[in-house]
C-alpha cells in the first residue's frame, strides 16, 4: 500500500515527461505556424493598373491572362520548385491572387502559367505613366464615382452637409449662370483642377462641386463679371430615396422640389 504514495522518486519523473511533452508540443505547432505564416502573406495592396515603372515592377493592377491567353496561376500557391515566390519576394506585389507582377527586374510584368514545366509568359498590360498620383484614370475610390470606366457615374445623393461628397449633375448657380468646366481656365483662372484635386469630384464637366470645404457646392460661372457662385443642389440626403417613392421619378435632373 505504502508504494502507491507518489514519491519523489516516481514524481519527478512524472512532471518531467509532462513537461517535456508540452515543450514538444509548443514547439511542433511553433514550426507549423512559421511554415503557414509565408504562404498567407497577402500584401494590403490597392489594386491600380496604374504604374510608372518602365519594367513595371510596381504595376499592382489586376491582368491576370498572359500575352500568349495562359491562365495565370495564384503566388500563394506556388511551392519551393517556384522560386519567384512570395517568400522570396516579399514586397514585390505577390500575394494570394494571379495577378501578373515583376518581382525579379525582368522586362515586364509576367507569371506562371504551367505548374508542369513551371513556365511563365509575360503579360500585356497597360503602358506605365509618368505621375500616377496626377492621373485622371479611374482611381480606385470608395466614394464609387470612378468606380469602373472613368466616366462619372452622377447621383443626385450625397451626405455630407457641405456637399463636399456630391456627385450630381447641377450645373448652373444659385442665380443661374451656367458652370464653367473644371479643365477649363476660361472665362476664370483657377486652381481647382482635376489633378490638384483629384478625389473630389471636379473633372471634365461642368458640375458644381465642392473640392474645398466651402458652404456648399460652387462653380465657376461662364460670365466674365460672376467669378463663382454657390449652387442649389438640394440638402444632403434629400435625393437618396430609392424607387419606392412615388414622388420622386427622376435622379439626374439638378435639383428641384418636389
Ligand atoms: C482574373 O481575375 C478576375 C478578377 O479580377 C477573376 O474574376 C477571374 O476569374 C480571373 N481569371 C483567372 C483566369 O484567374
Ligand atoms: C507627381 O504629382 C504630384 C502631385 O501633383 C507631385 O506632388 C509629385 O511631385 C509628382 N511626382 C513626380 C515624380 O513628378
Ligand atoms: C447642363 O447640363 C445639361 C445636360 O445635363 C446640358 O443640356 C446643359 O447645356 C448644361 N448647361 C450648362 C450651362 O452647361
Amino acid at each position: 500500500m505504502a508504494n502507491k504514495k507518489l514519491t519523489p522518486d516516481s514524481f519527478f519523473p512524472a512532471i518531467f515527461f509532462a513537461a517535456f511533452f508540452s515543450i514538444a508540443f509548443v514547439v511542433i505547432i511553433a514550426i507549423i505556424v512559421t511554415q503557414i505564416k509565408p504562404r498567407r502573406h497577402i500584401e494590403e495592396t490597392e489594386f491600380t493598373e496604374c504604374y510608372e515603372d518602365l519594367k513595371g515592377r510596381d504595376y499592382r493592377g489586376m491582368v491576370n491572362t498572359s500575352a500568349n491567353g495562359h491562365d495565370c496561376l495564384n503566388w500563394d500557391e506556388l511551392d519551393d520548385k517556384y522560386w519567384v515566390n512570395p517568400v522570396h519576394f516579399p514586397h514585390a506585389g505577390l500575394g494570394d491572387h494571379n495577378y501578373c507582377r515583376n518581382p525579379d527586374d525582368d522586362l515586364a510584368p509576367w507569371c506562371y502559367v504551367d505548374r508542369i514545366s513551371i513556365g511563365w509568359d509575360f503579360c500585356e498590360v497597360s503602358d506605365p505613366r509618368e505621375n500616377c498620383s496626377v492621373t485622371t484614370v479611374a482611381p480606385t475610390t470608395t466614394i464609387g464615382i470612378f468606380a469602373t470606366t472613368g466616366v462619372p457615374e452622377l447621383s443626385e445623393c450625397f451626405g455630407d452637409a457641405d456637399g463636399g461628397d456630391y456627385r450630381g449633375s447641377v450645373n448652373t448657380t444659385v442665380n443661374g449662370y451656367g458652370c464653367q468646366m473644371w479643365t477649363s481656365q476660361s472665362p476664370h483662372i483657377h486652381v481647382y483642377t482635376p489633378s490638384n484635386y483629384p478625389r473630389s469630384g471636379v473633372g471634365d464637366h461642368n458640375f458644381c462641386r465642392n473640392p474645398d470645404g466651402r458652404a456648399s457646392a460652387w462653380c465657376y460661372t461662364t460670365e466674365p463679371s460672376i467669378p463663382w457662385q454657390h449652387c442649389n443642389i438640394g440638402v444632403a440626403g434629400e435625393h437618396c430615396e430609392t424607387t419606392t417613392s412615388p414622388a420622386h421619378t427622376s435622379s439626374a435632373a439638378p435639383a428641384h422640389d418636389t
